[in-house]
């Protein structure tokens, strides 16, 4: 069995997919997105499937994605803002090298706050950060091997920040 080099978590906006990019490059490696698997797997926009048919559905359909890539991929793996939700998937992270990419909430209305692709913060993102990060923190912290911090700084340094953690 194989398994990702590094496992992205954090919130929406946070920079996953631009900081996963620049660690698999600079680690010569794959990088992997559960939300791109799910997208392709589906033929539809996250934001559609929520719509059509809830988040429930959508969290059955990220927890057996996070679950296929952990096992199939050998690179860097990026998973949804929300995959920690549920147990399962957090068990199936320990013994894994986590990194926590966080940033506070100004930073997080600056780059999430006017994106109406993402249906969790569409109404009051201010508001709505806050309560998505009170029900998830821990959960982040709890899966985490390393916690880098992003605010005020380049994907650049986040991407280097990230490789001395690990
Ligand atoms: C979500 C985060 C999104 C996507 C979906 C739900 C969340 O992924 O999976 O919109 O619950 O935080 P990104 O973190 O990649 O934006």
């Amino acid at each position: 069995m194989s398994a990702p080099l590094i496992v992205l978590v954090g919130p929406m906006g946070v920079g996953k997919s631009t900081v996963g990019q620049l660690l698999a490059e600079r680690l010569g490696t794959g990088y992997r997105d559960t939300d791109e698997d799910i997208v392709t797997a589906q033929g539809r926009a996250i934001a559609e499937i929520f719509v059509d048919e809830g988040e429930a559905a959508f969290r059955a359909l990220e927890k057996e994605a996070v679950r296929t890539a952990l096992v199939e991929h050998e690179g860097v793996l990026a998973l949804g803002g929300g995959a920690i939700l549920d147990p399962d998937t957090r068990a199936l992270l320990a013994g894994q090298r986590v990194v926590y990419l966080s940033m506070d909430v100004e930073e997080a209305v600056k780059r999430t706050g006017l994106n109406a692709a993402r249906p969790l913060l569409a109404v009051n993102p201010r508001k709505q950060w806050r309560e998505l990060m009170d029900a998830r923190r821990h959960l982040y912290e709890e899966v985490a091997t390393a916690v880098v911090a992003t605010d005020g700084r380049t994907p650049e340094e986040v991407t280097q920040a990230a490789l001395d953690a690990v």
